[in-house]
């Protein structure tokens, strides 16, 4: 049976836009594309028309070992030296039920604005004074910007009740539009394990477990008090990607079933009516790539499933701290073969994959620092404060993708994605390379000169 939602997605049944689906394993549509479009494999269960290819797209199996830059932490951990080596698989779950009912209320974001936090605004307040006059006027607009909030360590979970109850009261006094929260759930034990720059507090061998759930716990609690105000929380970036690609990396390999345990965890637990929940996708250059794609997608809907199909879930966020381009003209050099090589290619692929085993596959993208495209990145698996970038498309809902909910700025644009001091514990190489800017503070820490770099480019201008 074809669920609702890809019928929704086929205008005619007699032939698919680009990057529609046209084949794959119990694929009962047409497999017929548009006019210049080619039905091309992406894999035994899904094959998409896109434009000049003729015959099967790479089979490639390049499992690129790429991370993204996540943010910021303030503890380093250490010991993690425990293998595990009986992995429990990440087996798709059946499902040929209809996709599980989401939140009435659908896209938080419509209609409403993303709380624009103190503690961003404050960091700006603090690097207007050393900018050249021209780009004051542009900084104190990004400070208006809504961005998401990092609870990446568990002493930060106590700002959000603080933000809610400002949130609230604003609301109260009839901000118009109405004002939304925005958190990032961020804390896993062994957090960013196949990197070095935002290792976590917590730790696998230290019962990071039971200590993650804690925090979860805490999260819900302050959920649980202010129940009317809406709320979009982000799960775990680069988690399950990790899963999906870096599991020859010890420590990611050692974190296998406590991301699936700690993922599952949050996602129940935080499952309430005014709350979102999109979890971490990574990005096109990640999981977009062929081989990476179908494991991805049975990796979403199993934990999903695992978690019991919590309503609150709406579905991934994609590009969090990355640079990617939404719906680029052309395809980069730097994308080489993936045929996934933007945003919108990688949610019109995996979106099926995920609606096909009851996945609610609504999307939300980080354009926080995707202005300038296509970007001087020498490898799209750059992740650390990639020279030339500049700020994106201002958050909006207005997306042109009916997959895609928002446009968001999940990274404030201004930290650090990672030190470039080779002598620091957690000095990543990544932030070494030629196409990173130098000298770079520790992860999450204020990067003025990067801000600057960001304000000069910002795409719109601001
Ligand atoms: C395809 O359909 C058959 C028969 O209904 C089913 O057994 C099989 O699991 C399906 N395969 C996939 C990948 O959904
Ligand atoms: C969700 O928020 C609405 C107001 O926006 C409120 O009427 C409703 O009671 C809230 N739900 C819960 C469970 O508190």
């Amino acid at each position: 049976m074809i669920p609702a939602l890809l019928l929704a997605l086929i205008p005619s049944a007699l032939a698919i836009s680009e990057w529609g689906q046209c084949g794959g394993t119990n694929w009962s549509g047409s497999g017929s594309c548009d006019a210049g479009l080619a039905c091309s494999s992406v894999n035994p269960y899904y094959f998409q028309c896109v434009s000049g290819a003729a015959g099967p797209t790479s089979t490639s199996t390049s499992t690129k070992p790429v991370t993204t830059s996540a943010r910021p932490t303030t503890t380093t951990s250490g010991a993690d030296t425990t293998l595990i080596t009986s992995r429990t698989s990440a087996a798709t779950s059946p499902t040929t039920s209809a996709a599980g009912a989401t939140n009435a209320a659908g896209n938080f974001f419509a209609g409403r604005q993303l709380y624009a936090n103190p503690f961003y605004a404050s960091e700006i307040a603090a690097a207007i004074p050393s900018l050249p006059a021209s780009l004051k006027p542009k900084a104190s607009a990004v400070a208006k910007i809504g961005t998401f909030v990092w609870l990446d360590t568990a002493a930060k979970v106590p700002t959000m009740d603080t933000y809610l109850t400002d949130i609230e009261k604003q609301n109260a006094a009839g901000a118009s539009p109405e004002i939304i929260g925005g958190f990032v759930v961020y804390d896993l034990p062994n957090r960013d394990c196949a990197a070095l720059a935002s290792n976590g507090e917590l730790t696998v061998a230290n019962d990071g477990l039971t200590k993650y759930k804690a925090y979860v716990d805490s999260i819900a609690a302050i959920v649980k008090k202010h129940s009317k105000t809406k709320i979009v929380l982000l799960i775990e970036p680069d988690s399950l990607g990790n899963l999906v690609t870096n599991l020859g990396v010890a420590k990611c390999q050692e974190a296998h079933d406590t991301y699936i345990s700690g993922v599952e965890y949050a996602l129940k637990t935080l499952n309430f009516d005014n709350v979102s929940m999109y979890i971490d996708g990574a990005h096109s250059g990640w999981l977009g790539w062929p081989a990476n794609i179908g494991p991805a997608a049975d990796l979403f809907a199993s934990v999903y499933a695992g978690a019991g199909k919590p309503k609150a879930l709406r579905g991934l966020v994609t590009d969090v701290s990355n640079y990617n381009g939404f719906d680029l003209a052309s395809k980069p050099v730097y994308t080489e073969s993936n045929p996934n090589y933007d945003e919108k290619h990688y949610i019109n692929a995996i979106a099926p994959l995920l609606t096909a085993q009851g996945f609610p596959a609504h999307f939300i993208v980080d354009q926080g620092r995707s202005g300038v495209q296509p970007t001087a990145q020498l490898q799209q698996g750059d992740w650390c404060n990639v020279i030339g970038t500049g700020f994106g498309v201002r958050p909006t809902t207005n997306t042109g993708d009916a997959l895609v909910d928002a446009f968001v700025w999940v990274k404030p644009g201004g930290e650090s994605d990672g030190t470039s001091d080779t002598s620091a514990a957690r000095y990543d190489a990544h932030c070494g390379y030629a196409d990173a800017l130098k000298p770079a503070p520790e992860a999450g820490t204020w990067f003025q000169a990067y801000f600057e770099q960001l304000l000069r480019n910002a795409n719109p201008a601001l």
